[in-house]
């Protein structure tokens, strides 16, 4: 991998978290992802599972971790079993971890090969009573492609029908929602990779360009910081393109007097930035460009300021809502009529603004977190209003990343230039 491997104090700590949400007597089995068919013989690039890492470090298909504190014989409490490397994968495919490197970057003492699985497990399950599966519940996708962990799952219970099963799913998404210290460092440096790179971009950017050119200055700037790429498909979306929430086509040319807008952020060691900007493509926002741009940028500050231990998602969303409602109506994109006779369950604001505010941030761009629980210090969440007027040919949005503390927030995006003059100072070569 191009980032420095975190080190094997997180998953230790992490270990112990997870245990203490374990009933007596339980196993719990994370398998890695699978490396997935791109197309003939390719693959798309490995990513790993992001609870297995959270876990343990090993950022390496095939690989298996077993947690079982009540086992029998200390050297079963926690196992990783691994692909066994030969001078073939070697040639072919590289460096694989050793039984020493793996002990290194996880603090898991017990690494075997793939090959001792069956007959290690077989012990195992004589001695539990009750198997956590991982399953990759998420409460915005359900996949129809099986994977590794679905596959075991079935597989599972049909080999060992008498045992009780539990989710690790809920726990997982307690811990990983609140990062600790040494995540938000990764997170951070994340953040800024991504910083260096839309301060590129605002270089690169006049009028002509292509989007997939902005893209690739984009990727050019990742990569070279160590970033492995994309923490999720860039939207490079120009005049009316940004009015498409989902664009990534990124195939049109920037014209004179339109905005673009930017939602991309780089992945490092596995955490995810993600980043919105909204830029003139000539370097200097008209009045009107201005004036939405602007109004987007106080809900945005408003919304950060609401996410507070204790808060909930869903009343902070109708909270944020209210806001873009009074900035809707000085624009005059929707009428005092128009909020007396709307709907309640797709209020009149909503014609502009349709997403979200926040979701949760971190190994996953749409990391996991129970949204019906209050927030706590240490979640990160995105804060991203935005303004989408297709009449107009216009879309704003503009996105941070936010940490929430006991004493306020810390915007991790702090020093990325947000204000309307910084964007068009950099991009007329005021400042640098
Ligand atoms: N870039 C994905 C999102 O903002 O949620
Ligand atoms: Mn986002
Ligand atoms: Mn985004």
């Amino acid at each position: 991998m191009k980032y420095t491997a975190l080190p094997k104090e997180l998953y230790i700590e992490n270990r112990k978290k997870f245990i203490a949400n374990l009933k007596p007597g339980s196993i719990a089995i994370f398998n890695s992802n699978d490396e997935m068919p791109f197309s003939g013989d390719q693959t798309y690039r490995f990513r790993q599972n992001s609870d297995l890492l959270w876990l343990s470090g090993i950022d390496q298909e095939l690989s298996t971790l077993i947690i079982f504190p009540d086992a029998p014989l200390p050297q079963y409490r926690e196992i990783l079993f691994l692909r066994k490397t030969n001078e073939k994968i070697a040639v072919w495919e590289g460096h694989k971890y050793t039984v020493e490197e793996a002990r290194a970057q996880s603090g898991i003492q017990t690494i075997l090969w793939n090959e001792e699985f069956q007959q290690v497990m077989t012990i195992l399950m004589n001695h539990c009573k009750c198997v956590y599966l991982n399953l990759n519940e998420n409460d915005r996708c359900s996949w129809y492609v099986p994977y590794r962990d679905l596959r075991f799952a079935e597989e599972w219970k049909k080999k060992y029908p008498a045992h009780e099963y539990e989710r690790c799913g809920p726990i997982m998404a307690q811990l990983r929602s609140v990062k600790s210290k040494i995540e938000i460092e990764a997170m951070r440096i994340a953040c800024d990779i991504t910083r260096k790179t839309f301060e590129r971009v605002l270089r690169f950017t006049r009028p002509g360009v292509m989007e997939y050119e902005i893209e690739a200055e984009i990727i050019h700037e990742f990569i070279r910081n160590r970033a492995t790429g994309h923490a999720y498909n860039p939207i490079i979306a120009s005049g009316k393109n940004a009015c498409v929430l989902h664009y990534n086509d990124n195939n049109q040319e920037c014209k004179d007097g339109e905005v673009i807008l930017l939602d991309f952020g780089a992945e490092y060691a596995n955490y995810a930035a993600d980043l919105t900007r909204s830029i003139p493509v000539s370097g200097k926002f008209t009045k009107r460009q201005r004036e939405v741009y602007d109004a987007v940028l106080r809900v945005k500050r408003a919304a950060s300021k609401m996410l507070v231990p204790g808060n909930y998602i869903e009343k902070y969303h109708a909270e944020v809502g209210k806001l873009m409602e009074e900035e809707l109506l000085k624009l005059k994109l929707i009428s005092p009529d128009d909020i007396k006779n709307q709907n309640p369950e797709w209020p009149a604001y909503k014609k502009y603004f349709m997403h979200g505010t926040s979701h949760f941030l971190g190994l996953d761009v749409h990391d996991i977190g129970n949204r019906y629980e209050p927030m706590r210090a240490g979640m990160v969440f995105t804060c991203e209003p935005g303004i989408y007027i297709p009449e107009e040919g216009l879309g704003i949005r503009i996105e941070n990343d936010i940490l929430i503390t006991e004493n306020g927030q810390i915007d991790l995006m702090a020093d990325i230039p947000i204000e309307a003059e910084e964007i068009e100072d950099i991009m007329q070569g005021v400042s640098v």
